[in-house]
């Protein structure tokens, strides 16, 4: 089983486009020891010929352009599928820029398929042909057949719905999941889990199992966008668990027996992302790193 992450910003990514905080100007200028980082997506095969995305993120064209592995081949991509943890804008986006007439296979709970497909006429440019484009259903703790010899358990998880879609609807159980992609042959297994608010049984139950887990690192701390002057919002409000302090995400992922913890989707007012800041080395004290655009899990 082989995953290469794609991406593993937050939403806007790292720099974002708008912002001069002290991180993104540093990464622009050159003088913080971090790496500029696209929206969160990982790929996932079984074979390296056909590859599931975990995530259309709206960086997806460039992505597929960094990864000899999704470049087309004679038969067309090698990218047979998505699967959208959420309907986030950062999480399904790059649907748009998968048109140009390959069959495609997405993955998503009704509610989600809903909010980024019912009413929404734009992505009717998924469905050109008969089988262009084919919608499939995650339900809690069902397994699906995926690419190859992939399956994919949707794992409902403490969330809410899209930003453009609060006020509009009721918030739904299944508005966020967690991804686990199973290697059926090998058995192998690992989490996407880029939105997490904060922990539940399900949570940790699912991820006792795997061989490798990505989990949302989006902020440090609850404080950190007031903290920058980006707006008032706390994290565990806006959907996302944060890392620091003694019932931070952290603590929980330090007590789970997976070899290999990342953590992804991380903001671009994170100080994790300063490779030789002390936020950074107390979190591999506790066996957990910060992935990287191109990282490459194998096992
Ligand atoms: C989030 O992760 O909370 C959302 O992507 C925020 C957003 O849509 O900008
Ligand atoms: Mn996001
Ligand atoms: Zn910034």
């Amino acid at each position: 089983m082989r995953a290469r992450v794609l991406g593993s910003a937050a939403g806007g990514g790292f720099p974002q486009w708008n912002c001069r905080c002290a991180q993104c100007q540093g990464v622009r200028a050159g003088t913080l020891a971090a790496r500029p980082r696209t929206q969160a997506s990982l790929a996932v095969s079984s074979d390296g010929d056909h590859w599931l995305l975990l995530g259309a993120s709206p960086d997806v064209r460039s992505q597929i352009d960094d990864t000899p592995e999704l470049a087309p081949r004679r038969d067309g991509s090698p990218i047979a599928g998505v699967a959208l943890p959420n309907g986030d804008v950062d999480a399904w986006a790059g649907l748009l820029s998968l048109r140009e007439w390959t069959p495609l296979r997405i993955f998503a709970t009704p509610v989600v398929r809903a909010d980024v497909a019912g009413d929404n006429g734009v992505l009717r440019t998924l469905e050109r042909f008969p089988g262009h484009s084919q919608w499939i259903e995650l339900a809690a703790g069902a397994r699906v057949e995926a690419v190859g010899e992939l399956s994919i358990e949707a794992v409902p998880l403490a969330g809410k719905p899209p930003l453009h879609r609060m006020g509009v609807r009721a918030a739904d159980p299944l508005d966020n999941v967690g991804l686990v992609v199973r290697d059926e042959r090998r058995g192998r297994s690992l989490a996407w889990f880029p939105s997490v608010a904060g922990p539940s049984p399900a949570l940790e139950q699912a991820l006792r199992e795997v061989d490798v887990l990505f989990f949302d690192g989006t902020f440090c701390r609850e404080d950190e966008l007031a903290a920058a002057g980006r707006g008032s919002s706390g994290a565990r409000a806006m959907g996302h668990w944060p890392v620091d302090g003694a019932d931070g995400s952290a603590a929980f992922l330090a007590t789970l027996p997976v070899r290999d913890k990342w953590l992804v989707h991380v903001n671009n007012t994170n100080p994790l992302l300063a490779d030789d800041g002390p936020e950074r080395a107390w979190l591999r004290g506790l066996g957990i790193d910060v992935a990287w655009d191109g990282l490459v899990w194998e096992r």
